[in-house]
């Protein structure tokens, strides 16, 4: 018998990223995102200029992930898309477009949950990087998200903590706002806080039970801190921008940080990988990475092109579902909250 090839197409669209890639097996062929420019002007997403954008993306953006793989869409085997959660608008986009095309090629659907997918990312085959081993935990911390996970087995997840409130990116991009940053300022923060003393200002950290996490009351604090000091100096954020910058970080990263320390004390689970884009963030890099030296971790981040939003991390679950034929039926709906 021959050792066939499973060709599938991967629809990403539950907020401001239009994504598709073509995985063979767990390996990628491409991996296609169109960014949403337009929403910067606004400082944040507005959900219907998103779906609207998607419209617009999702046929040319298919396309070029087909060609760029160099198979012909007669080779997809299944077709996997993201059905929550997210943004209605934009999930419905995905979701129609991939049951249509299925439909129209006669190949089975697979609905993948978002969060699910930015964890499982780490099963793509990839040069270089290390596949976590069963049991591990999750951290995914993004614009949308910040959440750890306990990973059992592929479908088999436990969310231990996330946030009550702010997702850790929304933290950034709003401290940003504050300080007249562009959209989004979670790299502008990250790179002045490289060049910043971190200890200039002390924000104070929430107290939140368990593993879960708060962000809205820092950028309160942030916005009372910068009211007050502008106040009394109205150069203030100029004169202290790497300062500023660098304190908000070593908050954020300490939150993070005792939250991490905690779940592996609680679970004696050392295994710890990251995922969103905030996980292409120094502070939190270094701190993991010493980490790894001071507690005996082992710490799991991948390729940056797999951790923000992406349609390969969609198909990788595609492809771990197609080999256990869990297929989804063609009324499936998209949900913009979806539990793990
Ligand atoms: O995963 P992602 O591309 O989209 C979702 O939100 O799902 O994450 C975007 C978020 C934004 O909030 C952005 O400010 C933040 O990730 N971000 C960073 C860094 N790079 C991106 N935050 C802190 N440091 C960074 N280097
Ligand atoms: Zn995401």
């Amino acid at each position: 018998m021959k050792n066939e090839n499973i060709y599938i197409l991967g629809i990403e669209s539950s907020c401001d990223d239009t994504s598709a890639a073509i995985l063979c097996n767990d390996t990628i062929l491409s991996n296609v995102v169109a960014d949403q420019k337009i929403h910067a002007e606004y400082g944040g997403v507005v959900p219907e200029l998103a779906s609207r954008a998607h419209q617009q993306n999702i046929v040319p953006v298919v396309h070029q992930a087909i060609k760029k793989a160099g198979i012909s869409k007669r080779q997809l085997n299944a077709i996997a898309f993201t059905s929550g959660p997210g943004l209605m608008g934009s999930l419905l986009v995905g979701t129609s477009f991939a049951k249509s095309l299925a439909l129209g090629l006669n190949i089975p659907l697979i609905d993948v949950n978002h969060m699910q997918a930015h964890i499982l990312a780490h099963f793509i085959e990839e040069d270089g990087h290390n596949k976590p081993p069963f049991p591990f935990l999750a951290l995914t911390i993004s614009g949308g998200h910040t959440q750890i996970v306990k990973v059992k087995n592929y479908f088999d997840m436990e969310v231990l903590g996330e946030t009550i409130d702010d997702a850790v990116g929304e933290a950034y991009d709003k401290s940003g706002k504050l300080l007249g940053l562009g959209y989004p300022a979670g790299p502008e923060i990250d790179k002045r806080a490289q060049i910043g003393n971190p200890k200039a200002f002390k924000f104070t950290k929430p107290k939140v039970d368990g593993l879960n996490f708060s962000f809205s009351g820092l950028k309160t604090a942030i916005l009372y801190f910068v009211q007050r000091e502008t106040k009394a100096n109205p150069d203030f954020i100029k004169k202290n921008l790497n300062d500023i910058c660098a304190s908000i970080q070593y908050t954020i990263v300490g939150i993070l940080m005792d939250k991490l320390k905690q779940a592996v004390k609680q679970t004696g689970i050392t295994h710890i990988a990251i995922g969103g884009g905030v996980s292409a963030n120094s502070g939190i890099r270094e701190a993991l990475k010493s980490a790894e030296q001071k507690h005996g971790w082992k710490t799991y981040i991948p390729k940056f092109e797999y951790t923000t939003d992406n349609a390969a991390m969609i198909a990788i679950v595609g492809y771990l579902k197609y080999l256990e034929k869990d297929f989804s039926d063609f009324d499936v709906m998209a949900k913009a909250r979806l539990k793990i």
